[in-house]
């Protein structure tokens, strides 16, 4: 398959999706929602990957959604089209997923980053969901996102006044896990990645679908869930070889069974 808006690669079992639209800061568009699905979907059925990094380049992640493509759309079209459905996709990979942020995650490219299952930050990372300011509010999951990660006091102050938060205070809000050097973001991103990569996989997936799953569900429900998983887990060789090569004082090889 070949890209024209994204740029694909793999190190060791790490797949990196890197957005390429830098003439227009890696603004959202259709065809490049199209390709970001394919190379999704891609890494999700490649055995040999067990994480995914998003990310964009030095000066941003991305802008937004494409304002330039969306501008004329009519309230018929964007209901006939189902306009956005087609980003949930990143919804349906059960693999981690790390965004790799640099520079601007605006609008749509802070909702993207929200979407993954954690976000590594340069010290250039700035966030913003600036929609209100465009006539509409965000879309792609971001006024139920960004409560979740900040609460309601941060995110009514980022979504009514559009206002841009530098990589500390996102650290500080709770919307990034770790901030780092810019010159470090991807090689930060690549370890933790590489280190998750070399977890059981179906343990990995596991843990990603109880932690969202603690946004979705009331807590007794959730706690049954958990429950209901980890009781699983102890069907798998993984289990058995992870606790063998921790009594032993080894490194497991886990089998992803
Ligand atoms: N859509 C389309 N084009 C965009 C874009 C976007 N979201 N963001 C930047 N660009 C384009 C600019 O139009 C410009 O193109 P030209 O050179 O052809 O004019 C190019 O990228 C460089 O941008 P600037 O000249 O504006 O660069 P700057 O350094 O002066 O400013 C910026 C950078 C502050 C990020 C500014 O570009 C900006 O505010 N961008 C728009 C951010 C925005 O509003 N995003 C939300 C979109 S709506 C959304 O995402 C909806 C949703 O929920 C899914």
């Amino acid at each position: 398959m070949t890209y024209e808006n994204i740029i694909v690669s793999e190190q060791g079992a790490v797949g990196i999706i890197q957005f390429n639209r830098p003439k227009a800061l890696n603004a959202l568009n259709a065809a490049m929602i199209t390709e970001l699905n394919t190379a999704l979907d891609a890494f999700q059925m490649e055995v040999a990957i067990g994480a995914i990094i998003l990310t964009g380049n030095e000066k941003a992640f991305a802008a937004g959604a494409d304002v330039r493509e969306m501008k004329d759309k009519t309230f018929a079209q964007v209901k006939d089209e189902n306009f956005l459905h087609d980003w949930d996709h990143i919804n349906t990979i059960t693999k981690p997923i790390i965004a790799a942020v640099s520079g601007f995650a605006l609008g749509g490219g802070c909702e993207y980053a929200l979407a993954c299952d954690l976000i590594i930050a340069a010290d250039t990372a700035k966030f913003s969901l600036p929609e209100t300011s465009l006539g509409i509010i965000p879309g792609a999951g971001g006024t139920q996102r960004l409560v979740r990660a900040v609460g309601k006091a941060k995110a009514m102050d980022m979504i009514l006044t559009g206002r841009m938060i530098d990589a500390g205070e996102a650290e500080r809000s709770g919307l990034v896990s770790r901030v780092v050097a810019a010159a470090q973001v991807m090689e930060e991103a690549i370890l933790v990645a590489t280190k998750i990569a070399a977890l059981s996989r179906p343990v990995a997936k596991a843990a990603k679908y109880a932690v969202n799953s603690a946004a979705e569900l009331p807590l007794s429900e959730g706690l049954k869930l958990e429950r209901s998983a980890i009781h699983a887990m102890f069907d798998l060789y993984d289990q058995k070889e992870g606790m063998a090569a921790f009594l032993e004082k080894r490194t497991a090889k886990f089998e992803n069974r």
